[in-house]
């Protein structure tokens, strides 16, 4: 829930940054060239429970929406997803196989290449979050050193539907792929 909290003051924080606070790069009076304080290195995230402190009617009404339960770590639960009788998704532009799974509390997904009947390429990634309530969806994120990646597999919970996400299935949007480093 922690990480709901962070998206909550980030896009708080980020709204107010656009509409009320002063442009980036405008200038005082003196001529002295203003950024934004959001952006200094020393600034840091507070935190939901620091915003609970004094609104905690807000909190405890907002966490039970869809928006407020929106993100989190990949835990059994938090995910809608039915894994185990799934089919293996096949991306057909990249001509990989990917298989999510459970591992004891870890969600996982492996990436595979067939020739023939022979597999001559695998990875196992771990996903490290859950985008989505799951009253619609729920899509996935690996986390690779820092940088974060949406897994190539999607949970369509209103079907109870595994499927590529949407971006994977077109050939418009196929640069999507090409953002998951890890799947070239
Ligand atoms: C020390 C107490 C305190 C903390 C901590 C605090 N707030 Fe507030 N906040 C207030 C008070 C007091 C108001 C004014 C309430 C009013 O005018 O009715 C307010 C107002 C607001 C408003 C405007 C609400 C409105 O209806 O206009 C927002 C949005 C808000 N706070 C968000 C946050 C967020 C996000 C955090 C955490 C990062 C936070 N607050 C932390 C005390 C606090």
């Amino acid at each position: 829930m922690k990480k709901v909290a962070l998206i909550v003051v980030i896009v708080f924080v980020a709204v107010f940054a656009m509409f009320c606070g002063p442009g980036k790069g405008d200038t005082k009076q003196g001529g002295e060239l203003t950024t934004f304080a959001g952006l200094s290195d020393t600034v840091s995230y507070v935190g939901i429970n620091t915003c609970k402190q004094c609104h905690q009617d807000i909190y405890n009404t907002y966490m039970q929406t869809g928006m407020g339960q929106s993100f989190d770590n990949a835990t059994h639960a938090k995910s809608k997803g039915k894994f185990e009788d799934a089919k293996v998704l096949y991306d057909k532009f990249s001509d990989l196989y990917y298989k999510p799974y459970w591992k004891g509390d870890t969600l996982k997904v492996t990436e595979f290449r067939l020739s023939g009947n022979d597999t001559v390429y695998k990875r196992v990634q771990a996903v490290s979050y859950i985008v989505g309530s799951g009253q619609h969806t729920n899509s996935h994120i690996i986390n690779v050193k820092g940088y974060l990646y949406q897994a190539p597999f999607t949970f369509y919970a209103q079907q109870g539907r595994l499927d590529l996400p949407r971006a994977l299935r077109t050939a418009t949007t196929r640069g999507l792929a090409g953002l998951l480093a890890w799947s070239a």
